[in-house]
């Protein structure tokens, strides 16, 4: 049974992690029109007209969209749920697909091409098991497979926290955008992967504390 300190920290991490995901989306959307202010790096990829605006247009959405997907509130509304799990699943599919084409010519090189399409991979991959879950209604699996594509969709909240992290340790910013094209995912799929078994170890368990952070239920 979780306890009153453990769902006070549910809240709050996701009401941390809904202001965070809200706002990278928001300044993600730029992208979409190539207006205001771009890195200059990504603009030197040279898939970068039109797949940047793909990229970002289809995973903003995915990220503006999936915290409120863990909120009982939510999904209790089924048209509702329904209506942005669609979204979010053509977001990760349309922003994994254009991930997919921009990896390969990255200007951080090898490495980080090979970073972001792992992740890129991973992402459809998990997002397409969640939707094939929900249609065979096994929702269990559902679940289990949504939350671990949006620990990938975070992704993009972690690497910009990470970013400036680099040079406070001596790293140019080449060198720390290279580490965080994995270190922006791996950690975030190694969390949620223990959580998840750890849950399905404690018998009788039913009460998630990731798809129920705001329940009213102690
Ligand atoms: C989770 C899977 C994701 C993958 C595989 C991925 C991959 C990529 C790649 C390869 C680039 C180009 C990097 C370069 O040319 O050096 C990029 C840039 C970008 N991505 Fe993603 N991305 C993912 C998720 C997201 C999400 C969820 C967002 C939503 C906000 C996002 C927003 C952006 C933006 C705005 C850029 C432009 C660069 C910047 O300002 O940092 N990406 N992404």
């Amino acid at each position: 049974m979780p306890t009153f300190l453990s769902r006070s920290a549910a809240r709050l991490g996701w009401a941390l992690a809904a202001v965070l995901s809200v706002a990278v989306a928001l300044f993600s959307y730029r992208y979409v029109t190539f207006a205001g202010l771009l890195a200059d790096n990504v603009m030197a990829n040279l898939m970068a007209r039109p797949w940047i605006a793909v990229h970002a247009g289809g995973a903003a959405t995915a990220l503006l969209v999936g915290c409120f997907q863990f909120l009982p509130a939510v999904r209790r509304r089924r048209p509702l749920h329904r209506w942005l799990g669609r979204l979010y699943a053509a977001g990760c599919l349309i922003g994994g697909g254009a991930a997919l084409v921009l990896a390969p010519t990255t200007t951080a090189g090898p490495v980080a091409a090979f970073g972001f399409g792992v992740l890129g991979v991973l992402w459809i991959w998990t997002t397409v098991q969640a939707w094939r879950a929900a249609h065979a209604r096994r929702f269990d699996d559902h679940r289990r497979w949504m939350i671990r594509s949006f620990a990938l969709t975070f992704g993009a909240v972690t690497l910009r926290l990470y970013l400036p992290i680099g040079p406070m340790l001596g790293l140019d910013f080449m060198q720390t955008y290279v580490a965080v094209s994995w270190l922006s995912w791996v950690p975030n799929l190694a969390i949620v992967e223990a959580y998840l078994r750890r849950e399905s170890g404690r018998n009788g368990e039913h009460r998630s504390l990731l798809t129920d952070p705001v329940s009213s239920r102690a």
